[in-house]
């Protein structure tokens, strides 16, 4: 069994994270968690019966006592806690985006290779067994001719607030918030250049949605030679792209809106037979991911809809981390894999920036 702390004790931690973690007891215990809120510390760590809690990162990773993290605070702080938890000899699982410019990404490739531990992205769509199933079912489709990679959702708290409980702080400091704000402006300028906020915004789009897609994606269908067209609007929070692959292309559109509805899904259609992974929102717990399959038989259409396991991709993906610790091989969402998201971003925002 693996001792862990939880960094972050936010929205995806109550919802998703810490529930899981109490559903595996085989394999998790949580000994320790931190927040920079009081009130989450207080209120999360009570609720979760939480052995040790801290107001700092380092300080429960200095406490010792642990044999990995779970990486799940905002943005602009992955990359430190990444490389200080492994710098004091832990695993870790880490949310995406793994962190937000090439440098942080490479600093963590340094930190890894010198330590030896293991550094997980939380890319869970990968893990989902309809995703997997469909990797394996790819070949009987024949040549590719097109596929669509969608992800048009509404707003996470629209359903959050109808089907959880969560704590939501409200005292972090003015001081505390502009740190993390310029932090993540002085990233994206460090990733991208100095593009002003339109670009900015739909790059931190990117790293925060866009990156389920596109490693999924990448996955799926190898990584794309380049991007042939892209646009944005609502200042920068709705992309449609135009991806290339050799003699293919994928087309890629996402926002978030104030609908109540979740559509993310990778549709592939090949000579043979097409299919459609498509997934319901994370929020809710163990809501099937489903794989379609369509291919014509005779005269018909035969129109396949399997649900492969109700088990939902976290629970799926944290066995798979632990597998991963236990047995000392690397996960398929390394920080390499996730950097190839960072460099297609920056790609995909110059094109945006040529219009
Ligand atoms: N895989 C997924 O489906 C999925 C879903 C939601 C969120 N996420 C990712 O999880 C992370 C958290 O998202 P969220 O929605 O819970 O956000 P959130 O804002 O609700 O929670 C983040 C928490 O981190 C805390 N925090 C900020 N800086 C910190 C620091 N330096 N040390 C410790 N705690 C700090 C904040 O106080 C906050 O409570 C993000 O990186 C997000 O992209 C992934």
């Amino acid at each position: 069994m693996l001792n862990v702390g939880v960094i972050g004790l936010g929205e995806v931690a109550q919802v998703v994270h810490l529930p899981v973690l109490q559903s595996l007891p085989e394999l998790f215990s949580v000994q320790a968690g931190c927040d920079i809120s009081p009130t989450l510390v207080k209120e999360v760590g009570a609720r979760f019966g939480i052995p040790q809690t801290y107001l700092s990162a380092t300080a429960m990773i200095e406490a010792g006592g642990l044999d990995a993290v779970l990486v799940l605070n905002s943005d602009e702080y992955h990359a430190e806690c990444v490389v200080t938890a492994m710098e004091h000899g832990l695993h870790v699982l880490v949310e995406k985006p793994m962190c937000l410019s090439p440098r942080e990404a490479e600093r963590i490739i340094e930190t890894r290779d010198r330590t030896g531990l293991t550094v997980m992205v939380g890319y869970m769509r990968r893990f989902a067994p309809a995703f997997v199933e469909a990797k394996e079912l790819l070949p009987t489709l024949g040549g590719v001719n097109f596929a669509r990679v969608h992800d048009v959702i509404g707003r996470n708290q629209l359903i959050v607030d109808q089907t959880s409980y969560v704590v939501r702080p409200a005292d972090l400091t003015e001081a505390q918030m502009h740190e993390r704000w310029d932090r993540g402006s002085a990233l994206v300028r460090d990733a991208i250049g100095d593009v002003g906020g339109e670009l900015a915004g739909a790059y931190r789009l990117l790293c925060g949605l866009g990156s389920h897609d596109f490693s999924a994606m990448r996955e799926l269908l190898g990584r794309p030679s380049g991007v042939a067209a892209a646009r944005m609007w609502k200042q920068g929070g709705y992309i449609a792209a135009l991806l290339d692959y050799p003699g293919f292309v994928v087309s890629y559109e996402t926002g978030v809106d104030e609908q109540l509805r979740f559509d993310a899904h990778l549709e592939v259609y090949g000579d043979l037979a097409s299919l459609r992974i498509q997934y319901d929102t994370p929020y809710v717990r163990h809501l099937p991911t489903t794989l379609t399959i369509d291919e014509t038989s005779g005269d018909a259409l035969k129109k396949t809809v399997i649900r492969p396991h109700l088990k939902d991709p976290y629970t799926h993906e944290l066995e798979y981390f632990h597998a991963c610790v236990v047995e000392g091989r690397a996960p398929k969402t390394t920080p390499e894999d996730f950097a190839e998201d960072l460099d297609l971003f920056a790609e995909l925002v110059r094109v945006l920036g040529t219009r």
